[in-house]
């Protein structure tokens, strides 16, 4: 496992952090986005579509569990699992098919950590409790290709 930390100090540069990121994933790749209410999952999330041209037409998966965007290269799955009373209700709605079929972001995705594939990108979004826009993020790299991206983004953004 790799791991590199980011501090970003406002929502831009954490949009900015996940636009560069979308760059190097393609489909049937995975990101567990976790941290607390608040604490900017749905802004990455919101940075990494607009990679994709797909900007204004965000909103969180509340009742749905899934968004699903489509581009012309991949399909995007945004996933929201907070609500799930349990891993059942994950599989009930097919949540593991989406895996290979495109993209997957997961906010609160530990929460379903057995149905996750073997490999994934999980970035811990960190509040700072003394600077209102500062988020510091943990961003860990499971598996040989994961680490590689994660390289990458290291050259690119350190
Ligand atoms: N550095 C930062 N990175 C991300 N968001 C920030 C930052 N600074 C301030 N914010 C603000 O914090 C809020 C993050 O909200 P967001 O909906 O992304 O949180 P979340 O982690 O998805 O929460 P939830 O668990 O409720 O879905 C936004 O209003 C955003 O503008
Ligand atoms: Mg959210």
């Amino acid at each position: 496992m790799k791991a590199l930390q980011i501090n970003s100090i406002s929502s831009d540069q954490t949009m900015q952090i996940a636009k560069t990121l979308a760059k190097y994933l393609s489909v049937g790749d995975t990101i567990i986005l976790t941290g607390e209410l608040g604490a900017g999952k749905t802004k990455f999330t919101e940075g990494f579509l607009s990679y994709f041209n797909l900007q204004n037409e965000i909103s969180s998966p509340t009742f749905n569990i899934v968004n699903e965007y489509n581009t012309n290269t991949v399909n995007i799955y945004h996933f929201d699992v907070y609500r799930l009373s349990d891993i059942d209700e994950f599989y009930a709605i097919g949540g593991e098919e989406y895996f290979d079929k495109g993209i997957c972001l997961i906010e609160w995705g530990e929460l379903i950590e057995d149905a996750l594939p073997l490999e994934y990108i999980k970035i811990f979004f960190n509040k700072d409790t003394t600077q209102e826009d500062t988020r510091l993020l943990d961003i860990k790299a499971f598996g040989k290709k994961y680490e590689i991206i994660l390289d990458n983004l290291k050259e690119e953004l350190i």
